[in-house]
């Protein structure tokens, strides 16, 4: 048996109740995991509300660190005894113990601790292919400037750091002036309070008129039109998230308007959908941390029991870096 968090219809923090649930054995090219420490995510939120629907009763969470308690047949690189972290499909880490595919559990060096390796898979592997896979057609040269929205929250830190150290000058976005400092002292070039000052005006001032390559956008309804004011010709708008509300459909007309720029929605599964490139973005992501390039900011917790409230600071925009659930 495990405690599990489920929801038994989409709708508010309420809606998630703790459980007890039966946990059976791994099925071929699965395992089963006993969690140490389990990462909390905005997409946790969309599938609490129903934005990205789930079929019922469900289970929440996409991210967690623990032991490895038994293997599926055809599992090669895990082990039973093994220290553990992922971030993946099915939604339902929000739990004790459960069994789920194997394929995106990945070794957690000995280096990484559990609380941190729970609060970084998701964000960081995210981190990890907007800055180096989601990349505009003329390349990201040391020196360019990005836009990067929401870059004090949790996938934010890590991206300031990461592109800090690919030499990157990242222009950061965030809700208060405590969280823009926040931004800059964890590597941002520069960065912008935009619930008080015109971002597109600052990014074109900073950059001189230029414009930046890339934008990445997680906040989604809220930056999106003038987000495609910061673009320099040719640049790419990255959308991955919409923590303010989705993005109402555009006439592609408007893309030459902007100077023939790209548009793409990107999501981190399609970056894991096989083993290989979940591990290769795995070893990625364990280096810069590693050497300290990159650290991880657990700047909340949370024990399973509270899960309504973690829900509610989360979406209240109260919660900055990242927020682990604890388990005694
Ligand atoms: N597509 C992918 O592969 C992928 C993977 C991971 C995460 N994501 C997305 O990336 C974003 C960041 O994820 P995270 O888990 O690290 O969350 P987070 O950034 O820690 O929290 C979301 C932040 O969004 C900002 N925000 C702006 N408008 C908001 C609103 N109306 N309501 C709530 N927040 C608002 C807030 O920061 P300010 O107060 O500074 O505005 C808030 O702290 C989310 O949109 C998430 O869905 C996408």
């Amino acid at each position: 048996m495990s405690l599990a968090v489920q929801i038994r219809q989409h709708g508010g923090p309420e809606e998630l109740q703790l459980v007890n649930v039966q946990v059976g054995e791994p099925g071929p090219g699965e395992i089963r995991i006993r969690h140490k420490a389990i990462g909390l995510n905005f997409i946790d939120v969309y599938h609490r509300t129903g934005l990205y629907p789930l079929k019922m009763p469900a289970g929440i969470g996409m991210e967690a660190s623990g032991v490895i308690e038994a293997v599926g047949e055809g599992v090669a690189h895990l082990k039973v005894g093994d220290r553990a972290a992922y971030a993946g499909q099915p939604p339902g880490s929000y739990c004790e113990v459960r069994v789920m595919p194997a394929m995106n559990v990945c070794r957690l060096p000995d280096a990484i601790s559990f609380e941190t390796g729970a609060a970084m898979m998701l964000k960081g592997l995210t981190a990890q292919y907007l800055l180096k896979k989601a990349r505009p057609v003329e390349g990201l040269d040391k020196g360019d400037f990005v836009l990067f929205h929401a870059a004090a929250g949790g996938v934010g830190l890590i991206a300031c750091q990461w592109a800090k150290a690919l030499g990157l000058q990242l222009i950061g976005t965030a809700g208060s002036d405590a969280k823009c400092q926040l931004a800059l002292a964890n590597g941002a070039a520069h960065a912008i309070n935009y619930n008080t000052e015109d971002f597109a005006a600052r990014v074109k001032e900073i950059t001189g008129g230029k414009g930046v390559k890339v934008v990445y956008d997680s906040v989604g309804k809220d930056t999106w039109d003038k987000s495609l004011e910061c673009l320099r010709p040719f640049g790419l708008m990255a959308s991955f998230g919409n923590a303010s509300g989705p993005v109402a459909p555009f006439a592609p007309a408007m893309l030459g308007k902007y100077g023939s720029i790209y548009v793409t929605r990107q999501t981190l599964f399609t970056h894991i959908s096989s083993r290989e490139a979940t591990q290769a973005m795995a070893d990625d992501l364990f280096a810069v941390v590693a050497s300290g390039e990159v650290k991880i900011h657990i700047e909340q917790r949370y024990p399973l029991k509270d899960v309504q409230q973690a829900h509610r600071d989360l979406e209240a925009r109260k919660t900055t870096g990242s927020t682990i659930l604890t388990l005694d």
